[in-house]
């Protein structure tokens, strides 16, 4: 059985046949129709007998009745894309067993039996990259969401725990490394140049959570000993020839082992702790038990080709994952809707470590910033959902910015309220009581309920309301005190006509104009539709500082004085709301100029205001070079859009990048300077000169706007004298959006430097589709026939149409050419790798919120996607959703 064929198509009706292409919808998977299982499967032992084109697996499963289930004397095992060889039970030749679709069903007489099953695969021909592939030479797997049933028939839903023994043979030459979770307990050598190993789990795991990889690789290898005093084995597993670039991964793994320890009390639970970097990778990494499967661009680092944001990614993810043995695997889900129970928290977790490890400010802002760009138009756009859905057709689809980041922010928000300390005694009493089961979103609420001593009965609507939603805020003074009142409606979602009022805590405080000072911050909950708030004692006409460190995620809403925000953007103590200030101030000023709103005297005003807070952002001498790069940062253009019912894409491209080269010019010398100062700090990883390289990129970016010429010059010296990566790549990015001779030096360099290594050419792919280049599109029909392009790998497909989907100019160029373009790749990328594909269609769906023009141009590619006969079940539900 080829698992790279698809399953026979079922019998068109000849009624309908001739009819316009009625495609069958997916059945629709609900929530509440969650049933437990009618078997369950204490241990399975698997054995895969390797190869690259072929590989057999036989499968043992003891199955066992659910006391809690129906009863049911069929069990039912899901497969995809497979069928079975052969089927024994209890050892004999079984005949009670049929296909049901995809799923294979087995009669059972009694309670408990054991149940072998044969498959045979090709993982050579494993293009979706779910179940068992080959990548690059070696064999591994994924299996979350639903990739086992294309290893093996198995009950594949998360509340079925079982241990796993594994045991694997092949080719010594082929596949050196034999690696499964848990420990090693036996290998040995086999006949005709085969070796095997032995793999045992002790924890039982769903089998999202099964893992298995088998290559030549080589380990750079560490120890940790935890709190109470146990020696763990740790490895960074890699391709030949990259092992030079995995220290910072295997540094990342000891900090966030040791911060989880100290922070959550949480210790590893194995003598082994395995990561391996493969280069063919959907997501980002995935937290399989003792046997982490990475994509090479989360794992792989050294100067001269990650940049300092590349080594913040990699630590980030190495600790979400570690984190995941607890937040995952230790406490897994129910079921998938649960999905931001692991998801969420974990999110929350990494979050904090990074912010532990590096500056707490900073990260808050790049995650809100995140949180904006990519959550907050998902919350406001026809796939909408909330952070436990109440229905899907492919899950694949569901692990989305709103189930990880929003998830994180839900958390976050209880943390806020309880306080780190009661939050905490929430957290261990979840861990306690939830230890080795699959549990629900509502069991954490409870557990945090409990433990921390919070009311959250309202506060459970974040879970099942959709919606980013709006707080109207104003601030009045009445008998000397000052008012502050606060309105909230929560935006109708698909699905969702009605909406409550929500629990939203805000952290506030009021300034004093004269002395720049406040009495104290204060946290306000506002849980009705309107609600006051008094401040006896606070100064006259004092200015709001409000939703301080993003303490809930809303959009406020206040209209305010220039000057007060010129005020915040220079004195607020609270780091997030100088930067939110400043995103406020440049919001304000373009969604007016936008709308057109604006005659010359208020666009100069409003210019002049925004530059003079530019200008001390630029020139502060105290301010630290980490956070001034956040503050320099301008809105995107797609959270600018957020703030208009329906955008021109065209007309915020241009405004925004008018101010962009009105800063440049005005403040030229001041960022000059800057440029100049941060260009002579040496290179180190220490916080300063990572501060310094991150504001000489943003300097030059502003130069270039403000003068071509001078951005040409600066930018070609950046790039020759870079002695790391994340300067080198700075000013190849400025210098890829500017239409110069120097441009083309840079990229040829950058090629030619770094032939070979898949993740810098991503890079080099990335910037030129990413680019404000005027002839970018053009440039990506290039190098979508560059001879290093490659569809079938996820990384590489991402960093030219991702990075094009995601670019202004090239997306939503009025000729409709990026539509096409991204029509195009999600049709011919579909069968290759529909979850991937289906990725590319949130981008097409905005369409009701854009212009008339280019909404009917979005609207009329993703009509033609839907024409397809064949689309996957990811790419349906996607398109189906975006035009209905
Ligand atoms: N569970 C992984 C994570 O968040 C993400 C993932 C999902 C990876 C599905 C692969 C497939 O860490
Ligand atoms: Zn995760």
């Amino acid at each position: 059985m080829d698992i790279a064929s698809r399953p026979a198509e079922p019998e068109q009706n000849p009624q309908t046949a001739d009819a316009a292409p009625a495609p069958q919808a997916p059945p629709v998977i609900r929530r509440e129709d969650y049933l437990p299982p009618a078997w369950l499967v204490p241990e399975i032992a698997l054995d895969f007998d390797l190869g690259l084109d072929a590989t057999k697996v036989t499968s043992t499963l003891s199955v066992k009745r659910n006391p809690e289930g129906n009863g049911a004397a069929t069990l039912r095992l899901n497969g995809d894309q497979i069928s079975p060889v052969s089927v024994r039970v209890d050892g004999e030749a079984a005949s009670g067993w049929r296909m049901d679709g995809p799923d294979l069903l087995v009669e059972l007489s009694g309670d408990a039996h054991e149940v072998t099953i044969e498959t045979a695969l090709v993982p050579s021909g494993n293009s979706q990259l779910m179940g068992l592939y080959a990548s690059n030479g070696m064999l591994c797997t994924q299996c979350e969401a639903e990739g086992f049933r294309r290893i093996t028939f198995f009950p594949d839903r998360p509340d079925v725990l079982s241990t796993y023994s594994v045991r694997m043979s092949g080719d010594k030459a082929t596949f050196p490394i034999l690696l499964a979770n848990g420990n090693c307990t036996a290998e040995g050598e086999g006949e005709n140049g085969t070796h095997w190993a032995e793999w045992y789990d002790p924890w039982p795991k769903p089998s999202y959570l099964f893992a298995l990889v088998a290559g030549e690789l080589i380990a750079n290898h560490g120890t940790f000993t935890t709190k109470s005093g146990r020696t763990v084995d740790l490895n960074v597993w890699v391709r030949p020839g990259d092992e030079g670039r995995t220290q910072h991964a295997l540094d990342s793994l000891i900090a966030s082992m040791k911060w989880d320890e100290e922070t959550f009390g949480r210790e590893y639970d194995l003598d082994l702790f395995n990561i391996v970097a493969v280069s063919d990778f959907n997501m980002g990494a995935m937290e399989n038990k003792g046997l982490n499967v990475f994509n090479t661009r989360y794992v792989l680092a050294d100067p001269d080709t990650a940049t300092d944001a590349d080594y913040d990614a990699i630590e980030g993810v190495i600790g979400h994952e570690y984190f995941h043995n607890w937040s995952g695997n230790r406490v897994t889900c129910r079921d998938w809707f649960q999905l931001s129970l692991k998801e969420g928290f974990t999110v929350l977790r990494d979050q904090l470590f990074s912010a532990d490890m590096g500056s707490e400010p900073v990260k808050r802002i790049e995650d809100v910033r995140i949180l904006r760009i990519a959550q907050f138009p998902e919350d406001s756009g026809p796939l909408a959902h909330p952070i436990r859905p109440d229905s899907y057709q492919e899950i694949s689809n569901f692990y989305t910015a709103t189930v990880y980041n929003k998830g994180a922010e839900v958390i976050r928000m209880m943390r806020t309220m309880a306080g780190e300390e009661r939050f905490r005694k929430g957290t261990d009493l979840y861990f306690d009581r939830h230890d080795g089961t699959a549990a629900t979103c509502e069991d954490f609420v409870k557990a945090i309920e409990d433990g921390a001593g919070l009311d959250l009965a309202q506060f459970r609507l974040w879970y099942s309301q959709a919606g980013t939603p709006q707080v109207a805020a104003s601030l009045t003074q009445e008998d000397g005190k000052a008012v502050l009142t606060l309105h909230q409606t929560v935006p109708t979602t698909p699905g969702q006509p009605e909406k409550q009022a929500m629990p939203i805590p805000l952290r506030v405080a009021l300034f004093d104009r004269a002395t720049g000072t406040h009495s104290g911050e204060s946290l306000v909950v506002l849980d009705k539709a309107e609600d006051r708030f008094v401040f006896a004692d606070a100064p006259a006409d004092p200015v709001l500082s409000i939703n301080r460190s993003f303490s809930a995620p809303v959009a406020i809403e206040m209209a305010r004085p220039d000057a007060d925000l010129v005020f915040l953007a220079a004195r607020d103590d609270d780091p997030f709301a100088r930067y939110e200030a400043m995103q406020s101030l440049v919001v304000q000023h373009l969604v007016a100029a936008v709308g057109g709103g604006l005659d010359e005297g208020q666009r100069s005003a409003g210019r002049t205001a925004i530059g003079e807070a530019f200008r001390a952002i630029v020139t502060d001498a105290e301010l630290d070079d980490l956070m001034r790069g956040e503050l320099m940062l301008l809105p995107a253009e797609s959270y600018l859009a957020e703030q208009l019912l329906v955008s021109d894409p065209g007309a915020i491209h241009a405004e925004r990048e008018g101010l962009k080269a009105w800063l440049g010019a005005t403040l030229a010398d001041e960022l000059k300077a800057l440029h100049d100062r941060v260009s002579a700090v040496p290179y180190s990883r220490e916080a300063e000169a990572r501060g310094a390289r991150k504001v000489k990129t943003q300097a030059l970016v502003y130069i270039a706007a403000g003068d071509g010429a001078e951005g040409a010059s600066r930018g070609i010296a950046q790039y020759r004298a870079a002695s790391c990566m994340t300067d080198r790549q700075g000013a190849l990015m400025v210098l890829a959006s500017l239409d110069c001779p120097e441009r083309e030096e840079a990229l040829a360099d950058f090629l030619a430097r770094y032939e070979g290594n898949a993740l810098v050419i991503d890079k080099w792919f990335s910037l030129q589709a990413g680019s404000l280049h005027p002839r970018v599109l053009d440039h990506v029909r290039a190098l979508a026939k560059h001879p290093e392009f490659r569809m079938s790998n996820p990384n590489r497909v991402r960093s030219v149409f991702m990075a094009a989907a995601m670019n202004p100019v090239a997306f939503h160029d009025p000729s409709g050419e990026g539509y096409r373009m991204i029509g195009d790749i999600i049709r011919r990328l579909d069968p290759i790798n529909p979850q991937t594909a289906a990725r590319f269609v949130p981008s097409l769906g905005r369409w009701r919120r854009v212009e008339p023009a280019r909404a009917s141009l979005m609207r009329a590619e993703l009509e033609r996607i839907a024409q397809e006969s064949d689309l996957s079940r990811d790419v349906r539900e996607q398109v189906s959703k975006s035009l209905g």
